[in-house]
């Protein structure tokens, strides 16, 4: 079974952490040359020590490049939306958000910088390191207490039942694919009465019929498949481009 190790430890992992970020690269326990007992590796910022058999983002080589293409790109061509108030929208969001446990899925270059309160323990997750070491930098200057990253998919979280009070997922969610298994994980690990916020383009808003990458699914469906996955689902008033963003609220 994959990333069992780091399930059984992951708590003695958070406690191990010292000053700075740290970046977890993790195995599948069967791969060749991997321990078990290696199947959890902690690198601290340092992506070259291992590699994993995660398939590499599109974006993996260009993370030097990214955050100038989304922002200039991205936003006002794709995706007809405005980065302001995508960080304004989130923001407000998250304002009340004060010294919880935070795990983000897809997080790339760490954006939520931009809109998450830095008092907040926050973890981030992507399958691609080469963002992800640029997310640990950030956020390690943005001044949150012992944020950590873990190199791992989605739909297969290396995290015990009930630890985050909040996931977080803004413009992922369609790369991700499989919304089912995302949800069933992300059911899983968050307590009784968390929330999931999510940013997702769908298709009847991208009124100017851009070819967004990924699965997109329309809110209807998204709705309907939090409802089965254990979520209470509203949408966050926002009208930017053709991005929903959403709240789902775990049923206790
Ligand atoms: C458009 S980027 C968004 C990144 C960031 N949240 C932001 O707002 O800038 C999509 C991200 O999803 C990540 N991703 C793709 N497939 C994934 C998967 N299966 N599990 C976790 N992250 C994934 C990519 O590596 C990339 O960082």
């Amino acid at each position: 079974m994959l990333f069992s190790v780091l399930k059984a430890n992951n708590k003695r992992m958070h406690q191990k952490t010292n000053a700075c970020g740290s970046l977890h690269i993790l195995c599948h326990e069967d791969m060749p040359g991997s321990p078990k007992s290696l199947a959890a590796m902690s690198v601290s910022g340092d992506t070259r020590a291992n590699r994993t058999d995660l398939p590499v983002w599109l974006a993996d080589g260009f993370a030097f490049l990214y955050d100038f293409i989304m922002s200039r790109s991205v936003f006002p061509r794709k995706l007809g939306a405005d980065i302001q108030t995508h960080y304004q929208t989130l923001a407000q969001e998250l304002s009340g958000f004060h010294g919880r446990y935070i795990l983000e899925l897809g997080s790339g270059t760490g954006s939520a910088v931009h809109f998450l309160p830095n008092d907040n323990h926050y973890t981030g997750s992507d399958i691609s390191p080469g963002l992800l070491k640029r997310a640990v930098k950030r956020f390690m200057a943005a001044g949150f207490p012992h944020p950590e990253f873990f190199v791992v998919s989605a739909d297969d979280l290396p995290f015990e039942e009930g630890t985050y009070d909040l996931c977080l997922c803004i413009l992922s969610l369609n790369f991700i694919g499989k919304v089912e298994e995302v949800l069933r994980e992300v059911h899983r690990i968050l307590l009784a009465g968390g929330v999931f916020i999510g940013c997702v383009p769908v298709p009847e808003k991208n009124l100017r019929g851009s070819n967004i990458r990924g699965t997109l699914h329309s809110q209807t469906e998204l709705e309907k498949i939090s409802r089965q996955s254990g979520f209470n689902f509203e949408q966050i008033p926002c009208e930017n481009g053709a991005l929903l963003y959403f709240r789902a609220q775990k049923k206790h």
